[in-house]
């Protein structure tokens, strides 16, 4: 979603911000600007679309060693140039970029800034007029930006420069993500490590409702009263080629492949030195404290909580609840006693399962969050983390993550059977290690996948993935990889429900992809596949060895009967990824979608 840079030092800030701002295009934007400052004042540029037509717009001519950059992923008001970021005030004194909602724009509209003539529909540029407005009543910059601070409800990461000191970048946050990272005679400004790594590996993390104030050679972090807070900096653990391409055409290609690497990393990181899989012995102590788990999540990340629910209830023998984070606030369940939230989020930073872990945290309850970002909200917020290791993940469309999320929680599950006295007949490091070489098989069939890709998706307006049990969930993700990345409508169904309804939307060569890897359920999907044919669908069965049939499109290497969706969601993946290529779509960075959604 939006991203923030700034950079204040000694070279021309242009290029450092332009090139942060790409490195932010993975989460996602529809428009960006940028924003330097020199001796003959603040100069703006900002275009709708692509970075690269901002940088078309840039005037090579206007060197200025102080900016400010943003990607914007509309909100309030339409993708345009004039919605853009950076917003100034009326005056052209301060410009602002912003991260986030304000919630109460409308009131402060009314109640301060009533005869100010806004230029744009967003919610950001009350902010800056806001900072304005005290100033000329005589204020000082720094209190007026605390005292408009003050004044906001919702979500904030920004950067504020002032024409008249050029020497200052502004930053503030609140439940936005914002960092500031340390140079040598240099300073910057980035919602995310990753945009500054080229230059500092150095950062500063923000706690909620601090300002910063950043020149070339210090940064201050006070609180909104203006009481100046001390802090140590951390070494971001990023490696440039992490957040390279590399020889791959895209990042999810380069992604998917990583998953064999990825769960072979999860069990170095989990393994013990007696070769078992087990958890901090304060995570273990929340799981066998509970009486029942409530795992809270969006997108792919609720995908993997389901199948997450299946090895917790199974091996730990603790009832889990799944929902989805958006829901979750408004419409609690009656909670049981002793409750115990499960945050599962590849970013730590998505703002629906954020404003959860605040009610519950608010209401006393443990929480523990399974992310792939150390240091990230979630992560910091909540009593215990568990990291998946999957490293960077700059596509969209969550793929590794998906798959570390299942590894990790297969792994807590595991630790609380062991840790409840519950025996498991299974050796899970061993299974793992099973799944990652039959991962590597898998992404080595790709011109196979890409021939299915093209036999059932290259022409079709929909398509269904169906499955019975675990193979369900993986069907629900197939069908939103699908749809995210390829545009073509589809949807994940349980194979015995289609015939309540979904089964009327099957035509003469509609796809219908099946999941069959369970035993317990072949036949069932295999009769719910004999269902939807009958109705002249175009069937593509993704089986098991061992439980194969004659037809079966594409038969995967067995492994245990656990852990298939860690195997099964790989064809899949690569499926979506070529029905995707074939339509020219743009792979990883789909429409009107965000990597990471900071907003509510
Ligand atoms: C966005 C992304 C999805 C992701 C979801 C949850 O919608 O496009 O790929 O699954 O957010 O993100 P999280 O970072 O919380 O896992």
């Amino acid at each position: 979603m939006c991203g923030i840079v700034g950079y204040i030092g000694k070279e021309d800030s242009k290029e450092i911000l332009l090139r942060g701002l790409e490195k932010l295009e993975y989460r996602g934007y529809d428009s960006a600007g940028i924003a330097v400052a020199n001796e003959n004042g603040v100069h703006v540029f900002k275009e709708k679309g692509r970075i690269a037509s901002l940088r078309e717009s840039v005037d090579a001519n206007v060197v200025a060693p102080v900016g400010i950059g943003h990607t914007r992923w509309a909100t309030h008001g339409v993708p345009s140039k004039v919605n853009s970021h950076p917003h100034q005030s009326s005056s052209q004194r301060f410009t602002l970029v912003h991260n986030g909602v304000i919630e109460n724009y409308d009131h402060i509209k009314r109640d301060y800034l009533q005869g100010v003539t806004f230029q744009s529909e967003t919610d950001t540029e009350v902010v800056v007029q806001l900072i304005e407005k005290f100033v000329k009543e005589g204020q000082g910059v720094e209190e007026a930006f605390r005292g408009a601070l003050k004044l906001l409800k919702g979500s904030y990461a920004i950067g504020l420069l002032d024409e008249q000191n050029p020497d200052i970048i502004f930053v503030a946050k609140n439940k936005s993500p914002l960092l500031v990272g340390l140079g040598e005679g240099f300073n910057v400004v980035a919602s995310d490590a990753m945009a500054m790594i080229q230059v500092t590996n150095q950062y500063v993390e923000l706690i909620d409702k601090e300002i910063v104030i950043v020149t070339r050679e210090s940064v201050t972090i006070k609180n909104l009263e203006g009481t100046v807070v001390e802090r140590a900096p951390y070494t971001a653990e990023l490696d440039m080629s992490d957040i390279e391409k590399g020889t791959y055409p895209h990042y999810m290609l380069k992604e998917i492949d990583e998953q064999p690497l990825v769960i072979r990393k999860i069990i170095s990181n989990y393994q013990n030195e007696n070769g078992e899989l087990t958890v901090d012995g304060d995570v273990r102590q929340a799981m066998v404290d509970t009486d029942r788990i409530y795992i809270i999540a969006a997108g792919t990340s609720y995908h993997a909580g389901l199948v997450g629910k299946q090895y917790i209830e199974k091996l730990a023998k603790i009832p889990v609840e799944v929902h989805i984070s958006s829901e979750f606030s408004y419409n609690m369940p009656l909670l049981s006693e002793k409750p115990l939230f499960v945050f599962i989020s590849q970013s730590g930073e998505t703002a629906d399962s954020r404003a959860v872990l605040v009610q519950v945290k608010e209401m006393g309850f443990k929480s523990l969050t399974i992310t792939n970002v150390k240091g990230s909200t979630l992560s910091r917020e909540a009593d215990y983390t568990l990291l998946l290791h999957a490293g960077p993940e700059i596509a969209v469309a969550s793929t590794k993550a998906y798959t570390a999320q299942i590894s990790v929680l297969a792994i807590l599950a595991r630790d609380a059977a062991r840790a409840k006295g519950i025996e498991v007949d299974f050796d899970l490091s061993k299974e793992l290690g099973i799944v990652a070489s039959v991962m590597e098989t898998l992404c080595d069939d790709k011109e196979e996948m890409e021939q299915i890709a093209r036999e059932y998706l290259a022409t079709t307006r929909n398509c269904f993935f169906i499955g019975r049990g675990i193979d369900y969930y993986v069907g629900m993700e197939g069908a939103l990889k699908l749809k995210e990345i390829s545009y073509i409508q589809a949807e994940g169904f349980a194979g015995g429900e289609l015939k309540h309804g979904t089964i009327a939307l099957i035509e003469d060569g509609t796809p219908v992809i099946s999941i069959a890897t369970q035993e317990i359920v072949n036949l069932g999907i295999r009769g719910n596949v004999k269902e939807v044919v009958a109705r002249g669908a175009n069937p593509c069965i993704i089986s098991m060895k061992g439980l194969e049939e004659a037809d079966d499109r594409y038969v995967v290497p067995a492994v245990h009967e656990l852990l298939t969706p860690l195997v099964s969601v790989i064809p899949v993946q690569l499926i979506s990824y070529y029905a995707a290529l074939h339509r020219e779509c743009d792979v990883d960075k789909p429409r009107n979608l965000a990597k990471s959604v900071t907003v509510e």
